[in-house]
């Protein structure tokens, strides 16, 4: 089955002349790279070494979480050298070796938009408060490789009602820090910088929602997304906004970096959905990272396996339309 357009939000209203621009860039780039315009596509030759494990600062007082999987979690070093993170560069390793002196603190959020109680927040303000908690999640990216990982975090919901969004809130769109010097990456137009995501907003509220500041029990690794990444382990890894700045409450439907850069392949919603075939693969298996080449292909779940907990939050919609 081929992916139909994005029914969510209409190309033409949000792919402008600065987008298909750097949509252009891209391909330039990528072919100059050997990569190809698939958000998360395991096409660049890796080249190089992995690189040495690096461990965060244990966190203290967390919570184990009845949201947990039986599966064995993924070994740390997987986790944390073979990443997507193109602000630090393309390809599975660049991450963990380019965000090596990446400083995290101080750390500054600024809340905005539909809201009673906007403001900048530091990232100890943010985590006042809240027992963070161990969840052990699937996470799947749409290049059909899937991992377990054990986040430390707090449910999304929770910090977003401190703010009072307003009626008017449909929407919570997530902006990743835009600095060149510290994200050399984003000295390549790759994308269009800042990194965008955004949520409906019952899907920003729904419990199984994560803002991850660990993994593992220690501090994030910076080349998955430290201080401050979301994980919302039903939809496609691409949702899953690292490092990030800026949450603002919408009206609207708000861009999406990949949703803008090719809609036909990343849709908004981005709903792990076996059914429907990304248009140059296939969504309905999956390969586990840590079982080497000869590891087979694993049936891919609707929903990544937490159908249970969020099908009803799309009863009535055509995923295959709404992707
Ligand atoms: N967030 C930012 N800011 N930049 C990125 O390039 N990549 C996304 C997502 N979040 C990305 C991002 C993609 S495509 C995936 S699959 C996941 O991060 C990967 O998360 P991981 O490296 O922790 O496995």
């Amino acid at each position: 089955m081929l992916i139909k357009r994005n029914a969510c939000i209409p190309s033409s209203e949000i792919t402008d002349r600065k987008v298909w621009e750097q949509r252009r860039d891209f391909l330039r780039i990528a072919a100059l790279a050997g990569v190809s315009l698939a958000g998360c596509a395991p096409t660049e030759s890796e080249g190089g070494s992995r690189e040495p494990v690096v461990h965060g600062a244990p966190i203290k007082g967390i919570v184990k979480s009845r949201y947990r999987v039986e599966q064995k979690p993924t070994d740390y070093a997987d986790i944390t050298t073979y990443n997507n993170f193109y602000e630090f560069g393309i390809g599975k390793s660049k991450p963990a070796r380019n965000s090596r002196d990446f400083v995290t603190r101080p750390w500054n959020i600024q809340i905005e938009g539909e809201c009673e109680a906007p403001g900048e927040l530091g990232m100890e303000d943010i985590l006042a408060g809240f027992t963070q908690e161990e969840r052990i999640y699937r996470f799947r990216c749409v290049e059909a490789w899937s991992m377990v990982i054990p986040w430390v975090g707090f449910p999304l919901g929770d910090l977003l009602k401190r703010f009072k969004p307003t009626s008017k809130a449909r929407y919570v769109a997530f902006e990743t820090l835009y600095d060149p010097k510290r994200m050399p990456g984003q000295k390549r137009r790759v994308l269009d910088w800042p990194y965008r995501e955004a949520l409906r907003m019952d899907e920003a509220m729904h419990p199984l929602t994560l803002l991850a500041t660990g993994l593992y029990g220690e501090a994030l690794p910076n080349q998955n997304g430290a201080p401050l990444r979301l994980v919302v382990p039903w939809k496609y890894g691409f949702k899953s906004i690292k490092s990030i700045v800026t949450i603002r409450f919408t009206e609207k439907a708000p861009p999406c970096t990949w949703n803008q850069m090719a809609p036909e392949e990343y849709g908004f919603y981005a709903n792990v959905n076996p059914e429907v075939d990304h248009p140059r693969w296939s969504q309905r298996y999956e390969r586990y990272i840590g079982e080497g080449l000869f590891g087979g292909k694993h049936r891919t779940l609707p929903f990544n396996g937490y159908a249970e907990e969020v099908a009803s939050l799309y009863s009535g919609m055509d995923l295959t339309l709404y992707i």
